[in-house]
């Protein structure tokens, strides 16, 4: 069943995070339900840019109406991930997608406003749901190269303008994440006060963490060990996700984790079974071991076990 994010933030806010994961292929779309079932969580389809132009965004769509009849129990929200203004208003005409995010945060205040707004007259006349951005993120995000050295957080007071002005129904903050493998360099965290300095000035509005894969040491060493060469690379503390929900984080942004599996297993398996070329056997054990992963972010995001719950609410 598709529901919009609005519908799933209603229910999710200060208890638990919806997972908003991206797809860009069949295997990552089944084991994305399949996990995602077997944790009993709702949860979010992210499509991307880069993956409607790798995949071709009739090819995504297509998958997900199939995943949808082949797996009837799942709840969830189909989203474009980090769209500009024609991408967003593509993706709102296409009537598909029941949740579009504008990131127009490069611009200045004003202009983010303006642009958001534009989507967000356009999205709300067919009932979907905007997210927008306000902040930098450090790292690399769609189109919008942002220098880590000059990656600044959220203003709380801005936040609140924001959101009156442009009417969006959800807000990314940068609350000290980045986009991809490489976020922190020294020893930083989450910067918790800011989001709680966010909630405070608007109590109740579902913020989002974007880059928040968590980059496991273990990850990493096994794809080093199969021939990978990723150094020093270092992500979000999963266990921080139960801190930053009593503070209004209701979407938490996986993309980086899931492409660390996919790799890890494509490598070990060639590196195992350097005899084989059928596609379809690491195809198989990556399906599960997506499905793994997604179970077990599930639990950090505190969304296992809530689907029945969630489907009784938005069914009505
Ligand atoms: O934030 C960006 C997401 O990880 C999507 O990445 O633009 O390479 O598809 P992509
Ligand atoms: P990661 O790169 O940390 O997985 O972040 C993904 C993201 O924010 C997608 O919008
Ligand atoms: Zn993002």
């Amino acid at each position: 069943m598709i529901v919009t994010t609005k519908e799933l933030f209603k229910v999710a806010y200060g208890r638990f995070a919806v997972g908003a994961y991206n797809i860009n292929n069949m295997e990552q779309t089944l084991g994305l339900f399949r996990g995602n079932l077997e944790s009993r969580a709702p949860f979010i389809v992210q499509i991307s840019k880069g993956a409607r132009s790798y995949a071709d965004k009739r090819m995504l769509e297509a998958m997900i109406r199939a995943a949808d009849l082949i797996f009837p129990e799942a709840v969830f929200a189909v989203h474009l991930d980090h769209g500009d203004l024609p991408t967003a208003l593509d993706c709102v005409e296409s009537g598909f997608y029941s949740s579009v995010m504008i990131d127009a945060s490069h611009e200045p205040l004003e202009e983010n406003i303006r642009i958001t707004r534009q989507v967000v007259e356009a999205a709300h006349a067919r009932g979907i749901s905007v997210e927008a951005e306000l902040g930098r993120l450090g790292g690399v995000e769609e189109q919008v190269q942002v220098d880590e050295k000059n990656a600044y957080l959220t203003d709380p007071g801005e936040a609140e303008v924001f959101v009156r002005e442009s009417g969006c129904d959800s807000l990314a903050v940068a609350i000290g994440t980045s986009h991809g493998a490489y976020k922190f360099s020294g020893h930083q965290s989450l910067h918790l006060d800011v989001a709680a300095e966010i909630q405070k000035r608007l109590p109740g509005f579902p913020l989002v963490m974007h880059g928040a894969s968590s980059v496991p040491r273990e990850e990493v060493e096994r794809i080093n060990a199969a021939g990978g060469s990723l150094k020093g690379a270092r992500g979000v503390d999963e266990d921080e996700f139960a801190k930053a929900i009593p503070l209004g984080v209701t979407k938490v942004n996986i993309d980086t984790d899931g492409r660390l599996v996919w790799t890890r297993v494509h490598r070990e398996f060639f590196r195992d079974n350097p005899e084989k070329f059928d596609l379809r056997d690491p195809g198989k054990i990556f399906v599960a071991e997506y499905a793994k992963f997604i179970a077990h972010k599930n639990e950090k995001l505190q969304s296992a076990g809530t689907l029945e719950m969630v489907r009784e609410v938005v069914a009505g």
